[in-house]
């Protein structure tokens, strides 16, 4: 077999048998097909497709490709929650712990930030101490001293997938259904966990813009998780505006500490407590209300402890950034509008995201709302705070919120989310 067959076939239109498909993945991930090659195949994958078979192989072959984490020696079940990636979606750091504190262990690998999106190991990292990189042996540890981890996925996890990811990047093949799907189902299977919540972002802040292709995207990882015996149920919650009042990193950990202590905005609270229902619900752990275990507090102690054993500080300051410049409201009225793409975008630029691999991100840098789609506001009063360590930021991330937001009547129409898949 060679990377030309391959690639002639998809760009092509034909299926890929399982046994090109094994081949390919294999041979990229030991470095025998080209960067090149690959790249070619992917824009063929996303120009061409693939039917739910060769996504099923393609998935099994990149979990194949590195180790398959084992939570058999736990006492309880094991719950996960994986979001397609949005705007102020700090979800995760409540949710995991909450969760810890009804009953199960949640074993979380995630992710850094990508464009506009932001990243969870990002956010966390805001905290003075706290480290994303763990080995196989002190995730284990900390799961079982706190219930939760949320941790950066090791080098043996799905190597395929960390290759391919890096490429698809820079190569304008983020978008493909299938790549996604088989990307973020290899690397939740491989991690061991039995039941799955996977919350698909629709919207301009999502990659998925349309209900029609976050539901198709939805359906194909339900699909694959339930056939490798990962109990797994999809929501399609809506990102058309950023989640709650914060967008960045340290900003958000602040939010999701409020959340922790009973408070936060509504939207954070609703969406972590439907999240919390549906984990428990697959993890098949009944009798204990997610709700109340924010109002008890135990959900706080299972976020202390889940902070402490990763060696961060959860009652250290938090890092702010030197600047601020505030975005006042244009007219009087309703906040009709506030698109979650270009809020998004300007934090990127502010600094929270990276521009290349590798960058540091500023933790103090981000967007602080004043005001939610539907709130009433008046001509002048503040309604973005925008933070940066350099004022030169600005400018460029002033320009990405040009017409991103708008002051009129009344909210423009709202997603009718969310949808549940299963
Ligand atoms: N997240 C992933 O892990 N993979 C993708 O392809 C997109 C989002």
């Amino acid at each position: 077999m060679d990377a030309i067959e391959v690639i002639v076939a998809k760009r092509d239109g034909r299926e890929l048998t399982r046994a090109q498909i094994d081949w390919v993945i294999d041979a990229y991930t030991k470095g025998e097909v080209a960067d090149e090659q690959m790249s070619s195949l992917a824009m063929a994958i996303l120009l061409n497709g693939m039917d739910r078979r060769e996504i099923a192989d393609w998935t099994q072959a990149m979990i194949r490709s590195g180790e398959r984490m084992d939570w058999s020696s736990l006492d309880r079940p094991t719950a996960d929650k994986h979001s397609t990636g949005g705007v102020g979606d700090k979800i995760t750091l409540p949710l995991a712990p909450l969760v810890a504190a009804c009953g199960a262990y949640v074993p979380q690998l995630s992710g850094r930030g990508l464009g506009h999106t932001g990243g969870t190991l990002d956010k966390l990292e805001s905290i003075p101490g706290w480290r994303a990189s763990l080995s196989n042996d002190e995730m284990l540890a900390v799961l079982r001293g706190a219930g939760a981890v949320v941790c950066a996925a090791g080098s043996g996890l799905a190597p395929a997938d960390k290759k391919l990811y890096a490429l698809r990047d820079v190569t304008g093949t983020v978008e493909a259904i299938p790549l996604i799907a088989s990307s973020i189902m290899s690397k939740k299977i491989a991690e061991g966990t039995g039941s799955l919540v996977l919350d698909v972002k629709v919207g301009s802040g999502a990659f998925m813009k349309t209900t029609e292709r976050a539901r198709e995207l939805a359906e194909t990882m339900v699909a694959l998780g339930t056939d490798a015996g990962v109990r797994t149920v999809a929501l399609l919650t809506a990102m058309d505006t950023p989640l709650g009042l914060a967008v960045g990193n340290a900003v958000e950990v602040q939010e999701s500490v409020e959340v922790l202590a009973g408070g936060g905005p509504a939207d954070v609270v609703e969406l972590t407590v439907r999240l919390a229902r549906e984990m428990l619900e697959a993890a098949g752990i009944s009798g204990k209300d997610p709700a109340d275990a924010l109002a008890d507090g135990s959900a706080m102690d299972a976020w202390r402890r889940m902070i402490t054993a990763q060696g961060g500080d959860p009652s250290a300051p938090l890092p702010t950034a030197a600047e601020s410049s505030v975005v006042t409201a244009p007219a009087t009225g309703v906040l009709s509008r506030l698109d979650a793409y270009a809020v998004g975008l300007a934090a990127w630029r502010l600094g929270a995201g990276r521009a290349r691999q590798g960058d540091p991100v500023s933790f103090g840098a981000g967007i602080t709302l004043h005001a939610k789609p539907g709130d009433a506001v008046k001509e002048g009063q503040p309604l973005l705070t925008l933070h940066a360590d350099d004022p030169g930021r600005f400018g460029r991330a002033l320009e990405a919120l040009e017409g991103g937001y708008a002051v009129g009547e009344a909210v423009a129409d709202r997603l009718p989310l969310p949808l549940v898949i299963d």
